[in-house]
């Protein structure tokens, strides 16, 4: 069956699996004392700078917990939207294994904002209430949004006003670079941002993420909570090379790049319906829509894609880097002949 419905349900891009087929020869010394770590750990301080600390887990989750959870006592609170994955998605991993209470906040299309953090600020000292040490806000967003790079900024510098860090899940960093059309530098080490869960296997890699710390004294003891929160890889090698691929030759960004374009494509293809409405702005690779609520299920006899909200009929699409314009003027064709 195809789908719309995630860039997860995409394949591996082939030069990855390329870069998994050729650092599959012979030996290696296990659990990332080895070559293949040394340089993709290299290549991410060419692209994020000097001043960073990288470790490699299997999945975005972990990537988001562990990370946080470096600096967390179960006494501390996580600051964080409505609509996040921290939030939504992770099955209380979050609560699990932090112990800590998640404040999640009104968002508008995904974002967060400092008016919004403020009223949850008024307790620190207080031994009665959870205090406040992170801040978490996704970029790109659950809805296909971006913060822009004064957005990250401005919420850097009230976090640490008010001592608190911020962490970033960037499980589709890649696809707010290429949106903002600026250096990934401009929305995190130069932010402000304190951590970032940095994504690769919604951008073509087989599984494999990136926990980055944006000051060298961060992440000294993350080697022993990555072991204990059971993602220390023993064949560190595949996901390293991996990553190495991924961040060759732009390969990161050519690949946002295309998802994010047929996004747009979509997008556009979508509003010949009149019946049809985009509901977020397609900032990213997702695109938000109403959909006459009779044809969703029909639809979904041939694709499968999330319904989001079913009391107003507002489904999910998602492209990533492999859909082509032929597939969703395939796909827009299927919605035409059964609706319209
Ligand atoms: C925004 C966001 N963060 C993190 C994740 C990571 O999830 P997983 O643990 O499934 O790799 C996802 C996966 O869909 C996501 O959409």
């Amino acid at each position: 069956m195809k789908t719309f419905a995630s860039d997860n349900n995409a394949p591996v891009h082939p030069l990855i699996m390329k870069a998994l087929s050729d650092v599959n020869l012979g030996d290696t010394i296990s659990y990332g004392d080895d070559v293949y770590t040394e340089r993709s750990v290299k290549k991410f301080k060419e692209i994020l700078g000097e001043n960073i600390n990288v470790f490699f887990v299997y999945n975005g989750t972990a990537a988001n917990v562990l990370s946080m959870s470096s600096f967390l006592n179960s006494f501390n609170a996580i600051i964080c939207s409505d609509v996040s994955h921290i939030n939504n998605d992770e099955c209380g991993a979050p609560e699990k294994l932090t112990g800590c209470k998640l404040i999640s906040i009104p968002s508008e299309n995904g974002k967060i904002s400092i008016d919004s953090m403020k009223k949850y600020l008024h307790s620190f000292g207080f031994e009665h209430h959870s205090q406040p040490k992170i801040v978490s806000i996704t970029q790109s967003t659950e809805f296909g949004t971006v913060y822009q790079p004064s957005e990250i900024k401005d919420i850097a510098d009230f976090c640490h006003k008010n001592n608190m860090l911020l962490h970033v899940d960037g499980a589709r960093i890649a696809n707010a670079v290429v949106t903002l059309n600026c250096d990934i530098k401009d929305i995190t080490t130069n932010a402000g941002v304190d951590i970032l869960s940095f994504g690769g296997t919604k951008n073509g890699m087989m599984f494999g993420e990136a926990v980055v710390f944006f000051n060298k004294d961060f992440g000294a003891n993350f080697k022993y909570i990555r072991k204990q929160g059971m993602q220390l890889a023993s064949k560190m090698r595949y996901i390293s090379a991996q990553f190495e691929a991924l961040l060759t030759d732009n390969l990161w960004l050519k690949n946002a790049e295309i998802s994010n374009d047929m996004a747009i494509y979509l997008a556009n293809r979508l509003k010949e319906f009149p019946s049809i409405k985009i509901t977020k702005p397609i900032e990213a690779n997702a695109v938000f829509a109403i959909v006459p609520g009779n044809i969703i299920p029909k639809i979904q006899e041939k694709y499968f894609f999330y319904e989001w909200d079913e009391e107003i009929s507002e489904v999910r699409f998602m492209t990533s880097f492999c859909t082509t314009k032929t597939e969703v003027d395939e796909f827009v064709k299927v919605v035409k002949d059964l609706a319209f």
